[in-house]
């Protein structure tokens, strides 16, 4: 007897196709997908023909400051340096009962829309290390119901103080799934280069994955992209590094952006857009016309490189806004980088599923799959472009092979004839 069999699904598998499957679950694996499992099951839920896909994967989000916004006051400007002199401020008062309810509402937010696989900043430029140990404590509470990777992110830059170093090393011995940097906001352009060769090196040293926030910056001389690509063709870990934003990539002249691109295509790395977050942060020290702010998401994903689509920020010194919900992270990228064609529309939908797993190294254990871990949502939808345009309810979200989450679908009345 199965613990649990999901009656009259569409499954979306990897390759794009959808098929009518029935599907078996029992200690927490998907036992069998078939057309028709007449076996019984101690528990069934009929679909009704609704949309099962793979869990959203959140691959890029800064936890610790979520659900700060206006603490101790709004970003007027709303430019990514008066957000990071509001997080200054506000970070002097974390404890790690705030930072753990913060994350953990957020993570149940998105939890509930979806999201089984979440990658997490954590601020360790403050001497406590009091955001990465909250959000390694999160880790552990909500391992049962959402797997969480935590990128030990040195907001202040890695030589921007004479601690800070010392505490990224700190923040690897306590147990953070990659290294983080942020080259163009260290001191000078050569700390920037340094620091991204620092990364790398404490990456060997204690095996970890790297994501580094990347050239987000308007600025078209912003060029740390082409430093960690030459690190990670050398270092030959090109899948294991992800480059987060790239902004300034959407700025750079094209003789020098086609060059680029040449050196990523012997990489492999993964890179992260964040587009409700860069479409409003970036392009505000233009005039008109105004940049999008936002990297060649399309030119990268036409070369067949790995792109993701992250939320980042949700209610934070950086961005006011948000729900947690990834359908509203595609749409935005959909939009942003003009992506409206059929096979673009359905890549989006893949940024934020399927690229994200690979973004998270976890691609052997994600997918609706017989033999892997039951991990797998339920839409209100025909197909991905359905769901990302009508930013379809996930009516279920099963997590580890029992039901998490469960949505009605809101019911509306016309009155009138
Ligand atoms: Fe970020």
């Amino acid at each position: 007897m199965y613990d649990l069999l999901l009656r009259h699904g569409q499954l979306l598998q990897s390759d794009g196709t959808i098929v009518a499957v029935d599907l078996a679950i029992q200690q927490g694996v998907i036992a069998a997908i078939a057309p028709q499992i007449t076996e019984p099951a101690k528990q069934e839920l009929d679909l009704q023909g609704q949309l099962v896909s793979p869990p959203f994967v959140e691959s890029h989000i800064h936890l610790d400051s979520a659900l700060t916004v206006g603490e101790p006051r709004w970003n007027q400007s709303g430019t990514l340096f008066e957000g990071i002199e509001i997080w200054r401020d506000r970070k002097q008062n974390l404890s790690l009962e705030d930072v753990k309810t913060r994350a953990i509402t957020t993570l149940k937010q998105q939890a509930m829309q979806g999201v089984l696989f979440v990658r997490t900043h954590a601020d360790v430029s403050e001497a406590s290390l009091i955001a990465l140990q909250g959000l390694l404590e999160v880790r552990e509470t909500v391992k049962d119901w959402i797997t969480l990777q935590v990128v030990a992110f040195p907001q202040d830059g890695i030589f921007g103080s004479s601690q800070n170093d010392h505490l990224m090393e700190q923040a690897m011995e306590m147990g953070a799934d990659a290294v983080g940097g942020i080259p163009h906001y260290e001191l000078t352009r050569e700390d920037g280069v340094k620091s991204v060769h620092r990364i790398f090196e404490l990456a060997q040293k204690y095996d970890r994955l790297i994501d580094i926030h990347c050239d987000e910056i308007d600025d078209d001389q912003s060029r740390f992209l082409e430093v960690v690509g030459a690190c990670a063709i050398r270092a030959g870990m090109g899948s294991r590094v992800t480059a987060s934003h790239t902004t300034a990539f959407g700025s750079y002249n094209n003789a020098y952006a086609f060059k680029l691109l040449g050196l990523l295509h012997r990489t492999e790395l993964n890179f992260i857009a964040n587009p409700l977050i860069n479409i409003t942060l970036q392009g505000r020290t233009d005039t008109y016309p105004k940049r999008r702010g936002v990297t060649r998401v399309k030119e990268l994903w036409q070369q067949g490189m790995n792109v993701s689509f992250g939320h980042d920020c949700v209610q934070d010194p950086w961005y006011s806004l948000g729900t947690g919900n990834m359908l509203d992270v595609a749409s935005m990228g959909l939009h942003v980088c003009q992506m409206t064609g059929t096979a673009e529309i359905d890549a989006c939908y893949d940024m934020v599923t399927w690229n994200g797993a690979r973004t998270l190294n976890i691609s052997d254990r994600y997918g609706v799959e017989v033999g892997k871990p039951a991990n797998l949502i339920v839409l209100d939808a025909r197909d991905r472009y359905d769901a990302i345009r009508r930013r379809a309810i996930v009516s279920y979200v099963i997590s580890q092979g029992k039901l998490l989450v469960s949505t009605e679908p809101p019911k509306t009345i016309w009155h009138r004839e």
